[in-house]
């Protein structure tokens, strides 16, 4: 899709959320096709277990001009590269491949991530799995789907009822992470961490996981998997407030009752967080 063929009778939040869909399957295709070539990446290291190869720094460039081509006035944030026009109306937020460490040592839980906020608010929400051919997409008020079937979180009401997801990185203190996993594993609960924040997020809006707990995350990582999740009936917590855009937040995401569990095992203080649709 280039300028001439935007749909020419979408609203503009329409047209972008079909131009994120398209552009998310066409990032997928470009990322899977180096992911089988990938002993020819070079890895280098940004921090303690956190790596880049020219995979994220060539989808986050081809995601970024194929949607400045369509909507040139847009602003861009990106992981690798950082923000462009950051106070335009229309802000794609976007992680070329979120789950890297999997991505470079041959593991398939890997994802594009990309939302699209418009003043400030996140509407839509678009991650695709590649390597599982699953598109999760979501915008506000039209609810989430996995292709064309309507997604809806777990409606387990006790921790033992499901699987919970988890992430952690060292941008936080862990004591405070493992003494949650403590807490969840006494009521009976179990956790999996897949290495991709983001399309762990995706599977609580599926109904895979009861939830999802992570103690920071960057809004690459989180926005659309929170669009999905509000869409299809979760509840999470208040990613926006304290400047979660630029400095990131903890996420927490489940069905409300479940939310309310997990929110107490990790000291998350009520007035942090907001009930998005249920
Ligand atoms: C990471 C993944 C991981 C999460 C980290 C993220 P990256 O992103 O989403 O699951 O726990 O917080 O930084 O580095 O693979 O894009
Ligand atoms: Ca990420
Ligand atoms: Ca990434």
């Amino acid at each position: 899709m280039n300028r001439k063929d935007a749909p020419a009778t979408a609203s503009p939040l329409e047209a972008r959320y079909l131009l994120a869909q398209t552009i998310a399957l066409q990032a997928g295709a470009m990322a899977l096709e180096m992911f089988r070539h990938r002993e020819q990446l070079v890895i280098e290291f940004k921090g303690a277990q956190d790596m880049v190869s020219a995979a994220d720094r060539d989808v986050e460039q081809y995601v970024k001009t194929r949607l400045l081509d369509v909507f040139p006035a847009d602003g861009f944030l990106g992981e690798e590269g950082g923000a462009d026009r950051g106070d335009a109306e229309y802000l794609w937020v976007v992680d070329p491949i979120d789950g890297t460490a999997c991505f470079v040592n041959g593991m398939y839980s890997w994802c594009i991530s990309i939302a699209v906020l418009y003043r400030g608010e996140p509407m839509i929400g678009v991650v695709f799995d590649p390597n599982a051919n699953e598109l999760f997409h979501a915008r506000v008020g039209s609810g989430a789907f996995c292709a064309a079937r309507p997604l809806r979180v777990h409606a387990g009401t006790t921790l033992k009822d499901g699987v919970l997801g988890v992430g952690t990185s060292f941008r936080v203190d862990n004591d405070d992470f493992t003494a949650f996993l403590g807490a969840v594993m006494r009521d009976g609960g179990m956790f999996i961490r897949n290495g991709s924040g983001a399309l762990m997020i995706a599977y609580v809006a599926a109904g895979r996981l009861i939830g999802y707990y992570e103690p920071h995350m960057n809004s690459w990582d989180a926005l659309a998997g929170l669009v999905l999740v509000s869409e299809a009936g979760g509840k999470s917590t208040a990613f926006m407030e304290n400047d979660g855009l630029r400095r990131g937040n903890p996420v927490l995401v489940a069905n409300p009752e479940i939310w309310r569990q997990l929110a107490a095992h990790a000291g998350l203080r009520t007035p942090q967080t907001a009930a998005t649709s249920t």
